[in-house]
């Protein structure tokens, strides 16, 4: 064991002996020592002991909440209910406000105990997060699940069935990171968001693909931000991972097809195709996607900073920018000629657009030669407007779908019996 493991090692024996106290006896500087030290197992012990348990660096954490900040039109509404379904030591409840209604699942009964202690306004359950039941309720779904562990729970424990667990002898198993996505699915409200830090595998492997379809049926791709290998280098790994951010369609919600049925490239690697053939479709309301590239998290693999300024700012910080301005950067990022042509799958495109290969991502390193790359990927169509509920809309139009959000809302009031 290294220095720094063997350092953050000595840091959680000691974390464990301070929520081992009886909860009265537990000071303020134990609770500043756990804020700075309890970093949980990830990377200190194999994955399957550990429980998958690495910990988000903060900046991410922050860039999350302050991206969704920006998206809610620069402010959470008050009494807004955030759900945090695999909380480790509540790094992203940290940056929310202290006014929100937080719920924060957490299976380790240490890790739940210091988020209980480091945020005593959370309402922290220290239990399995596939027995949490709450449906449709919650307005944000945040965090980090774990990644390639199994999750292993009695089929009669969980509230309704799940896609991505399969059912044998009375145990439901399956990947963690796909069950976590569904679970948020569930749990979000219609125009609810989902932002969760991600495996990059999630966008192409066959394990996940009933996951990818079922964000794609379910959910309007909002952004992907990919991060450096290094983003976890402190916490003992080297996997690359993604920033995904969607947001849940109400129900009722169709699919449709993309108005642009033509493909060019901007690198002349193509003519004029008709793309016909690949009988895209994308939920209505689904605006350019968002896809970024962080080139450098603020430090290298062996944790040494990278800040050129010393200013603390890091390139998450410069895309903050795109979200926060009324997502007018966002907006009027240059939009790449369907990529999505390409693959045999279109349920796939939301995910798979961040590699080398992609016309966006080759123009965007060009543009921003040194990072952070940024682009739109385009899904509905080119600008061409779209006939919906009678009136003409603009495939380019991102307040489409809080539009259909309200709508549904409205409908919901209307259906129900007036007050008596
Ligand atoms: C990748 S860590 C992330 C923790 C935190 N979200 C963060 O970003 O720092 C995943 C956490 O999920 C917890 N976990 C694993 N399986 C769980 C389950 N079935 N229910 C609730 N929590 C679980 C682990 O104990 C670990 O703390």
């Amino acid at each position: 064991m290294g220095k720094a493991d063997r350092k953050r090692w000595d840091g959680n024996v000691k974390s464990m002996a301070i929520v081992a106290k009886p909860r009265e006896d537990i000071t303020e500087d134990d609770v500043a020592f756990l804020r700075d030290n309890y970093t949980s197992t990830g990377g200190l012990l194999p994955n399957a002991y550990a429980g998958g348990a690495f910990y988000t660096p903060t900046h991410v954490a922050r860039f999350i909440i302050e991206a969704l900040r920006g998206l809610s039109g620069g402010s959470f509404p008050q009494g807004s209910r955030f759900l945090e379904p695999s909380a480790g030591s509540g790094v992203f409840i940290e940056h929310l406000p202290k006014d929100a209604e937080v719920t924060a699942l957490e299976l380790d009964e240490i890790s739940a105990k210091v988020t209980s202690l480091l945020y005593p306004h959370a309402n922290v359950i220290n239990d399995d997060a596939f027995r949490h039941a709450l449906r449709d309720y919650y307005d944000y779904v945040i965090g980090n699940p774990p990644y390639g562990v199994t999750i292993d729970i009695a089929a009669d424990d969980l509230p309704d069935n799940y896609e991505t667990l399969k059912v044998t002898k009375g145990r439901a198993k399956g990947k963690s990171e796909s069950a976590f996505i569904e679970l948020a699915i569930k749990s979000a409200k219609p125009g609810g968001y989902i932002a969760f830090v991600l495996p990059m595998g999630i966008n192409y492997a066959n394990y996940a693909e009933k996951v990818r379809q079922l964000l794609y049926t379910t959910c309007w791709h909002v952004a992907t931000v990919m991060l450096p290998g290094e983003t976890f280098a402190l916490t003992g790994t080297t996997i690359p991972t993604q920033i995904l951010i969607v947001r849940k369609a109400p129900p009722v919600t169709p699919l449709i097809p993309s108005a642009t049925t033509k493909w060019s490239s901007n690198f002349k690697r193509g003519g004029h195709e008709d793309i016909t053939d690949f009988d895209a479709k994308f939920l209505v309301g689904q605006p350019p996607a968002y896809f970024a590239q962080i080139t450098d998290i603020g430090y290298d693999k062996d944790g040494k900073s990278t800040d050129k300024w010393g200013d603390g700012r890091t390139q998450l910080d410069e895309l903050l920018n795109d979200f926060t301005d009324d997502n007018l950067t966002r907006e009027n990022l240059y939009p790449h000629i369907p990529s999505w042509h390409s693959v045999k799958d279109v349920s796939a495109f939301m995910f798979s657009h961040g590699n080398g290969s992609c016309d966006g991502y080759r123009d965007a390193s060009y543009t921003y030669t040194g990072g952070p790359y940024r682009w739109n990927e385009l899904t509905l169509g080119a600008g061409e407007e779209i006939e919906w509920r009678g009136e003409f809309v603009s495939t380019f139009d991102f307040t489409w779908q809080d539009q259909i959000v309200a709508e549904y809302y409205e409908g919901l009031a209307e259906s129900l019996p007036a007050a008596a």
